[in-house]
């Protein structure tokens, strides 16, 4: 059974902190309160200053959830302070959401339309490739079906530590190859399949957003998961993205589907400005004839697509077995400094650059889109 929000707060209206007459809920003296997967975590504060008064709320907060939620991991952030108790609640962060946030520059999007073209692998690499050239960078695996960043960046095991930021309990994002990663797969277990309602996976990845300490970062990438679907829509209702890249193959079938992808950018109430089209798998290269190009899924496909809807073309990466290699065990190809692969990659993430530079200077930041409606897209 998954925990949510709303039963912690029933819990927590049981629990009455020494001295202060009303139950926590009532009294605003929780701050904040985040979930993820079985980790509860409880901002208290209260006005009680004794060792007694503290431990006493400590425990009887963790004994009560897990009375109710026996798989809970339970972690009371408690901090004394004399409040007046007509106080107001401090603000929830998931309230702010749709605003920029703070020390975030530009929050680009790698979404595909068909499943399995090769976002994750664009994403992962385009990564790194910026944390190359300089800046600093941050990966969000927004794929709810099947989060596969954390094992592309070696970091499967990981789990992410909560941080004091300011007085609230924040996640802070795994790193490796000096990138910050926060992956879903990182709170779900690998061998049961998740099955997540759209408002459970909004909420889990508005928490990743809102709740994280991600710090000053040049560019946020989010992995997005195949199709236009609900999550996409959380997405860009939660977050100004500042531009997405599509990634197809050159199939006809793969480019339908990235045309729908760029069509859900650019519907008029939503206008998250495309940057580009990517194509990967271009052609199979043999390890052993380096020199020979085999079009399996047909060529320049993506080229001419970019060509119809008037969008960039970012560049091409081949089919070749490194890449996959490099994937499954966490170690990006384009950390592979003067192979064919890494400079591919340097080519697409100078392209999405400048077409970012570009588009910065051309339009108005994203604005977050409202959808009212799951059909309409309604206002804005
Ligand atoms: N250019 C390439 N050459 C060889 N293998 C590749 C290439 N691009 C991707 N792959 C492999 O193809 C598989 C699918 O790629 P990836 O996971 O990046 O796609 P995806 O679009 O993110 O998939 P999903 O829709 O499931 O999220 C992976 O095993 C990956 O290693
Ligand atoms: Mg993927």
């Amino acid at each position: 059974m998954s925990i949510t929000k709303s039963d912690i707060k029933a819990v927590l209206e049981t629990i009455t902190a020494p001295g202060e007459g009303k139950s926590l809920m009532e009294n605003n003296n929780v701050t904040n309160i985040n979930i993820f997967g079985d980790e509860v975590m409880v901002d208290v504060n209260i006005s009680n200053p004794t060792l007694q008064a503290k431990k006493k709320t400590e425990t009887e907060i963790e004994k009560a959830i897990v009375a109710k939620y026996s798989t809970a991991k339970v972690k009371v952030n408690l901090t004394v302070e004399a409040k007046k108790k007509e106080e107001a609640p401090k603000s929830n962060p998931n309230l702010i959401k749709g605003e920029k946030i703070p020390g975030i520059q530009n929050i680009i999007a790698i979404a595909s339309g068909k499943g399995g073209v090769g976002k994750s692998t664009v994403t992962a690499n385009m990564a790194v490739t910026l944390q190359k050239m300089g800046f600093k960078v941050g990966v969000l695996d927004a794929d709810v079906y099947g989060p596969s960043m954390h094992i592309m960046f070696d970091v499967a095991k990981a789990k992410p530590i909560s941080v004091n930021v300011d007085g609230r309990s924040k996640m802070k994002p795994v790193e490796n190859y000096g990138i910050k990663l926060l992956s879903l797969g990182f709170f779900t277990n690998p061998n049961e399949a998740v099955i997540w309602r759209g408002p459970m996976a909004s909420k889990a990845l508005n928490q990743m957003i809102f709740d994280a300490d991600w710090g000053e970062l040049d560019f946020l990438l989010i992995d997005l998961p195949p199709g236009t679907g609900d999550i996409h829509l959380s997405i860009v209702q939660a977050l100004p993205i500042t531009g997405a890249v599509v990634v197809s193959t050159p199939q006809n079938i793969a480019l339908a589907d990235a045309k729908k992808g760029v069509a859900m950018f650019q519907q008029k109430n939503i206008n998250v400005p495309v940057l580009g089209i990517v194509e990967n798998m271009s052609y199979f290269t043999p390890a052993e004839l380096p020199e020979n190009k085999y079009y399996i899924f047909g060529e320049n496909g993506a080229k001419h697509l970019a060509e119809d809807i008037e969008t960039a073309f970012l560049g091409e990466v081949p089919l070749v077995q490194s890449i996959r290699e490099a994937g499954d065990v966490g170690h990006p190809v384009a950390l592979q400094e003067g192979t064919p692969q890494e400079v591919a990659f340097k080519e697409i993430t100078k392209n999405m650059a400048a077409e970012l530079v570009k588009r910065n200077k051309d339009l108005p930041p994203t604005e977050v889109v409202k959808i009212t409606t799951m059909s309409g897209c309604s206002t804005k």
